[in-house]
């Protein structure tokens, strides 16, 4: 779907539509466009570099009439390919990413500062106006930017490529405008950069007025010394002016914030430009994934006994994660999201030659700490893995442990009571899939058969007295470099039947059980220890970021889950207090109050009641009502 990547900027900002020297365009009127009609132009001229101000640039006439009776429209459909907002204080790296994501993605790139400059440098009627403004570090009037991008938005290549929009909206004039025209992102990208580095940034750029390419005196000087000579500081990039910039820069920012909020995704810009392109390339391809994915769900035919049967996969609606986690029981359709996340996660995990796995699904129904909890949902979850990879043609031994100790039940972990039987009686489909393709079996080095290809634990973990860690290694060293997949292990030691906590040979086992790599996690938070109101979710699916969410509720009555940030690794304890606090991140505090205890809740992996027990009476009815009044 994506064109290959090219190498200069020049060539990331397609040329393919067609300029003429002096142009003009004309909006269709009501009564001659239909729904998905899209603004028409004579032409168009619009020299789409960085810095085209300062090459030489043809005249450029933007016939704009902000009288005129016509309506605009452009068409954007769910099934147009990527379109990204991308945002931040000035400096904070934009015009930098977007090359890169450019290149990467072949998007349109439609900067509104390049767009102005270029009108400036050809000194038409808009680059007069807009130049006074610009130097002064004000916005431009929104009338004129809005034309400009709605014009460049409408063109072919934007609608075939995909596009990349920057620096605009930054007004919520400019945004409401875009949502009249139901011009809408699929993500909106903002690069959170501390003030200070944000003034060094500017005042040390410099930009090659041949190739575009953005300079830094420090971070990023010139290759040649050719190019150096012919380097150019932008007029705006005064510190007295950068300041004023950034004064606007945060008036505006929380107005368009609201707009997007459901898509808004956070990232720590002052880190290297590499760095911080990984983290928008993991998004965008998250993205691009989910979109396929949903236009797959919504073209599939449904088949019986299948996963393909599930309902289409709903992004749009919940625009990230599923809502009303918190009524039980879950609805089907928020079943089968999750059914689907965990299986894409292994799968891709599997596909990349990863072995030991671990899958961490912690909703209500497949949480046992809940009364909530219930066995068939999680028996669901392993049925359509299992069944998955026996589609692809491999042998899965579904493992459940059993009793461990002397009598009936003993040493058996009650989650698991009757599991057993469950899957031997489940139905595996119509065409025989269990005893060829899919067996039962428990946990094990004696499990462990030559014509097996993949396992699968069901919720392995520890009973009273007994440690489930030594049949699982011997088990894992039998399967040798087979994948083992385990679905919510329990592998942490517990007390064993005396109430003394098993401490022979702990080190190594917890050794063991963290040498299992998560490759699903998903967590819903709640409010100091309550299963009331549900605050928000960490979500992790292989090989993409954990991605934290707040749960924000809606005038409307309904919800929302809002991504605050991403982490390449498990959060810590005060990432999390960070990112609900609002603060900037690698704070040197410790976490304290409601956020501390949630994060803690859930940063190790597995409950632990008693330590949560603990931390709950640590937390002062002050730092709740504190914590409270953000909302
Ligand atoms: P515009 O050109 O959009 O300016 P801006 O938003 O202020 O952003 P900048 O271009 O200054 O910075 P950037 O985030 O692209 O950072 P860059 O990658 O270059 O707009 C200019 C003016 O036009 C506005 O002031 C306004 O008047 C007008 N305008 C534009 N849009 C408008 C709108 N919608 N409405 C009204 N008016 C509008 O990087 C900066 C420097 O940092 C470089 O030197 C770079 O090398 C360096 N750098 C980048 N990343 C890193 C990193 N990770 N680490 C270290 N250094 C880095």
């Amino acid at each position: 779907m994506l064109p290959s990547s090219v190498s200069s900027f020049h060539t990331t900002n397609p040329t393919s539509t067609p300029l003429s020297p002096l142009s003009t365009f004309s909006f269709l009127s009501a009564s001659s466009s239909s729904s998905s009609s899209s603004l028409s132009f004579q032409q168009s001229s619009l020299q789409r570099r960085r810095l085209v101000s300062f090459g030489p640039i043809s005249k450029t006439l933007f016939g704009i009439n902000s009288k005129s009776k016509g309506i605009l429209r452009v068409s954007c459909s769910t099934s147009e390919p990527l379109k990204v907002m991308i945002s931040g204080a000035p400096a904070s790296g934009k015009g930098t990413q977007c090359e890169l994501i450019v290149k990467k993605f072949g998007l349109v790139h439609i900067s509104t500062g390049d767009l102005l400059r270029a009108e400036v440098s050809a000194e038409t009627e808009i680059g007069n106006k807009a130049k006074e403004f610009m130097n002064a570090g004000r916005l431009v009037p929104d009338e004129i930017v809005t034309a400009m991008v709605t014009a460049r938005l409408s063109l072919q290549d934007a609608k075939e490529k995909g596009w990349l929009l920057d620096g605009y909206p930054r007004s919520s004039a400019q945004a409401e405008s875009l949502e009249k025209l139901n011009v809408r992102p699929d993500i909106y990208v903002v690069l959170d950069v501390p003030d200070e580095i944000l003034i060094n940034r500017c005042v040390g750029r410099r930009l090659d007025p041949e190739t575009g390419k953005i300079y830094h005196v420090k971070n990023f000087p010139p290759e040649t010394e050719e190019i150096k000579a012919r380097l150019v500081t932008r007029p705006d990039d005064t510190e007295g002016k950068v300041k004023a910039r950034l004064d606007i820069y945060k008036k505006n920012a929380d107005a368009i914030l609201s707009t997007y909020s459901n898509i808004m995704v956070k990232i720590d810009g002052n880190q290297s430009k590499e760095v911080v392109f990984k983290e928008i390339d993991s998004l965008l391809s998250q993205v691009q994934r989910d979109e396929v994915k949903l236009l797959k769900s919504e073209n599939s035919v449904p088949e019986s006994g299948s996963h393909s049967s599930q309902a289409p996969v709903s992004r749009d609606k919940w625009r990230g994660i599923p809502t009303r986690l918190n009524n039980i029981p879950h609805s089907r359709e928020i079943r089968n999201y999750f059914y689907d996340d965990v299986l894409q996660a292994t799968q891709r995990s599997v596909n990349d030659g990863r072995t030991r796995l671990r899958v961490d699904i912690n909703i209500p129904e497949l949480n046992p700490e809940m009364d909530v909890y219930r066995i068939g949902t999680l028996m669901e979850l392993i049925r359509i893995i299992a069944l998955s990879f026996a589609d692809d043609g491999k042998r899965v031994k579904v493992c459940v442990q059993g009793s461990m100790g002397e009598g009936a039940l003993s040493g058996m972990p009650l989650q698991l009571a009757g599991t057993r039987k469950i899957l031997e009686f489940m139905d595996w489909g119509d065409y025989g899939a269990k005893g060829t393709f899919i067996k039962i079996g428990s946990i094990g080095e004696q499990e462990v058969s030559e014509e097996d290809d993949v396992f699968i634990l069901v919720a392995p973990q520890n009973a009273v007295g007994n440690c489930i860690i030594d049949d699982l290694k011997a088990m894992t060293v039998a399967a040798g470099s087979r994948p083992v997949i385990l679905i919510n292990p329990r592998l942490k030691d517990l007390p064993g039947s005396s109430g003394v906590m098993q401490t022979m040979g702990r080190d190594k086992r917890l050794e063991y059980a963290a040498s299992f790599e998560s490759c699903y996690f998903f967590r819903l938070l709640y409010f100091a220890g309550t299963q009331y109101p549900i605050m928000g979710a960490l979500r992790m699916s292989y090989p993409y970021r954990y991605e934290l969410y707040k749960r924000v509720d809606q005038p409307s009555g309904t919800e929302k889950y809002v991504i605050l940030s991403t982490f390449s690794e498990k959060p810590s304890i005060d990432d999390v207090n960070d990112a609900f606090m609002g603060k900037p991140r690698n704070g040197a505090k410790k976490a304290s109050g409601f956020w501390g205890f949630l994060s803690s809740v859930f940063l190790s992996g597995e409950d632990d009641v008693t330590s949560n027990i603990s931390e709950l009476a640590r937390v002062t009815v002050k730092s709740q009502i504190g914590l409270m009044s953000l909302y």
